[in-house]
């Protein structure tokens, strides 16, 4: 079974169609990147997988839970998919300890002492143990991200959705932070990103996904995919995108 299976899905708003009959089966460890034009329905699509957007037709499954079911509880569903935006993903009156461990304390009810030890070791996988006492503006855009990266890994998620974490970010950052997501990709996770860095797309995703005009427009593996685009639409856009 896929963990992440979406059928056919159609979302609107009003009578704008922004995705049109998407199907996309994710499998465990996978790391798909989602490429594409502005308004093409990249972020549509990742933010169908955890539920933010209620859909109009189609079927979105996680883990073989129908998350447009009404009956699904998606507080929960939400425990094992991890989010992260483009922007002001931490909370400004917290600590970055207090970042992390909100959730730990609040979803699954840990004592403090272990939701600091679990806050100091999701900091050393992104790199930053010495910062569990700073606070969110005390650190670079790209130490911001990849807190917000760690507080993500504290709740064990099985999938991270990853939706132009580095677009915000100087460009001397964005290393830091792509380098984060290689090590995760390293260690089994699940990923779902969408993405402008092609030349990181190609290294780490297994697949590619360009999305165009709220259509699954091309897929396949990365390098194939971006090596010898199949259709015009993929062609021009990446000849944008690398020029
Ligand atoms: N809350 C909303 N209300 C109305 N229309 C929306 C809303 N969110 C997105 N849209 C529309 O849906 C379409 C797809 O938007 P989406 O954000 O998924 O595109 P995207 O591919 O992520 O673009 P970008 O690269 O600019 O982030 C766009 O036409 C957008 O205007
Ligand atoms: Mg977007």
């Amino acid at each position: 079974m896929p963990l992440v299976d979406l059928k056919d899905v159609v979302k609107r708003y009003g009578t704008n169609t922004v995705l049109n009959g998407v199907s996309l089966s994710v499998e465990k460890g996978e790391i798909i990147a989602i490429i594409g034009r502005s308004g093409s329905g990249k972020s549509t699509m990742l933010r169908c997988v955890n539920g933010l957007e209620p859909i109009q037709g189609g079927t979105v499954a996680f883990d073989g839970t129908i998350v447009n079911d009404p009956g699904t509880d998606l507080r929960k569903l939400r425990q094992h998919v991890g989010i992260v935006f483009q922007s002001f993903n931490l909370f400004p009156h917290l600590s970055v300890e207090k970042n992390i461990t909100l959730a730990p304390k609040v979803v699954k009810g840990m004592a403090p002492a272990e939701a600091r030890r679990l806050a100091e070791t999701v900091l050393r996988k992104v790199g930053l143990a010495e910062k569990i006492d700073a606070w969110p503006d005390q650190l670079s855009g790209g130490q911001q991200q990849r807190v917000a990266i760690a507080r993500s890994l504290a709740m064990s998620p099985q999938l991270m959705l990853f939706d132009e974490i580095t677009s915000a970010l100087d460009p001397e950052l964005v290393g830091e932070v792509l380098k984060t997501l290689e090590e995760m990709a390293r260690e089994g996770m699940t990923m779902m990103l969408v993405t402008h860095e092609i030349g990181f797309a190609r290294k780490v995703a297994d697949r590619v996904v360009f999305m165009h005009h709220g259509k699954i427009w091309e897929e396949g593996p990365a390098a194939a995919t971006l090596g010898a685009p199949r259709t015009p639409e993929l062609e021009t856009f990446l000849s944008a995108v690398l020029h």
